[in-house]
């Protein structure tokens, strides 16, 4: 928040800000409901789980629930506790995706499987992953455990499928899409359809939430692709070039590939194949001269349009125009 030097007058936020102040209330009961959930009597559950859940983050994920259920016209207060369980899967997906992906930097700080192993991290995800589907019995939806019992599923499917892809150059856009829809935009649909679905909105917009969601969260792991190239380690909280560490051919590859010359393309494969930041400089350039970075973001800026396309079947509302805020957030950021 900033403050005009010779006066207490704020000064007018940026319109992602409103909408961050505009969850406010309902994130800081979130969180609350968060820590309330997390106690274990195993001391180093809540030592690792509170170490990687008081780091921060973004709360991206239950902000849309909370907000979509606001542009419901929801009353209740189911919505809280949801978004909680919401955070809890996508913190355990954190929790193993570092071990996969032997990252050593999360949220500005060692990720935990530095500082206390892959099993426990592992393990401690796994903590996570049931305690939210504790927390989700507690809710009595049959229709809520669907929704979030078919999400992990495919989350893990994700994965699985991401690790197949790993150091084959082949990859193509569709199947790089195929991974980014189920390891990441799933997840982002399942926040926002809960939110008709506690609402009892009927199927029209269940539906259109829930492409809102999915469109959001593909733009905003294909955002997360590119910041891998170009963003500051500092700004993001995580290292930047682990993708290609490991040879994980993502969009910004993928498009490179298919516009550079025959050598380059040598170049990349090998890369690729192989893993490894040895060639990254000759990577980085080819990655620029055929604009891949921009051409990422383009499809990326595409899907977020999408996203905000699919809710203009919701009354007009400060909520509805926070989300379409949110759609705009989620490739404009640098974190
Ligand atoms: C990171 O998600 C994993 C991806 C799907 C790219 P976030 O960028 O939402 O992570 P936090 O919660 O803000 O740390
Ligand atoms: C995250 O993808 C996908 C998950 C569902 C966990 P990344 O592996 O790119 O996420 P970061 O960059 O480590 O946060
Ligand atoms: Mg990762
Ligand atoms: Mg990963
Ligand atoms: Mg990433």
């Amino acid at each position: 928040m900033t403050f005009s030097p010779d006066s207490n007058i704020e000064t007018p936020s940026s319109p992602i800000e409103q909408v961050f102040a505009l969850s406010a209330p309902d994130m800081k009961l979130v969180d609350a409901c968060i820590f309330a959930s997390l106690k274990s009597e195993v001391a180093l559950i809540n030592q690792i789980a509170n170490y990687i859940v008081s780091s921060g983050g973004k709360r991206l994920r239950p902000m849309l629930l909370t907000l979509c259920a606001h542009a419901c016209g929801y009353g209740g207060q189911s919505h809280i506790p949801l978004a909680a369980i919401i955070e809890f899967i996508h913190t355990a997906t954190l929790l193993h995706d570092d071990v996969v992906d032997e990252s050593d930097l999360r949220r500005g700080q060692q990720s935990a499987h530095a500082v206390w192993g892959n099993a426990a991290s592992v393990l401690v995800g796994d903590f996570l992953y049931s305690r939210s589907f504790q927390m989700m019995v507690g809710l009595d939806s049959m229709r809520v455990m669907e929704v979030l019992a078919d999400t992990t599923n495919t989350i893990a499917e994700g994965e699985v499928q991401q690790l197949l892809n790993m150091g084959d150059p082949e990859v193509d856009q569709q199947r790089y899409m195929q991974v980014i829809e189920n390891k990441t935009a799933k997840l982002f649909e399942a926040a926002c359809r809960l939110a008709a679905i506690i609402s009892e909105k009927p199927v029209e917009i269940e539906n259109a939430l829930a492409i809102y969601g999915n469109r959001l969260g593909a733009a905003f792991q294909i955002t997360d692709d590119v910041l891998d190239y170009n963003g500051n380690a500092e700004t993001m909280g995580k290292n930047a070039g682990d993708d290609l560490a490991e040879g994980k051919p993502t969009l910004p590859l993928i498009i490179a590939r298919q516009r550079c010359s025959q050598k380059e393309r040598e170049l990349l494969d090998a890369a690729i194949s192989n893993g490894g930041v040895e060639d990254l400089d000759s990577i980085l350039l080819i990655i620029r001269d055929t604009d891949s970075l921009d051409a990422a973001m383009a499809i990326a800026k595409t899907q977020a349009s999408e996203a905000s396309q699919a809710i203009q079947t919701l009354p007009s509302s400060q909520w509805r125009n926070a989300l379409e805020q949110l759609a705009d957030y989620s490739v404009g950021r640098d974190h």
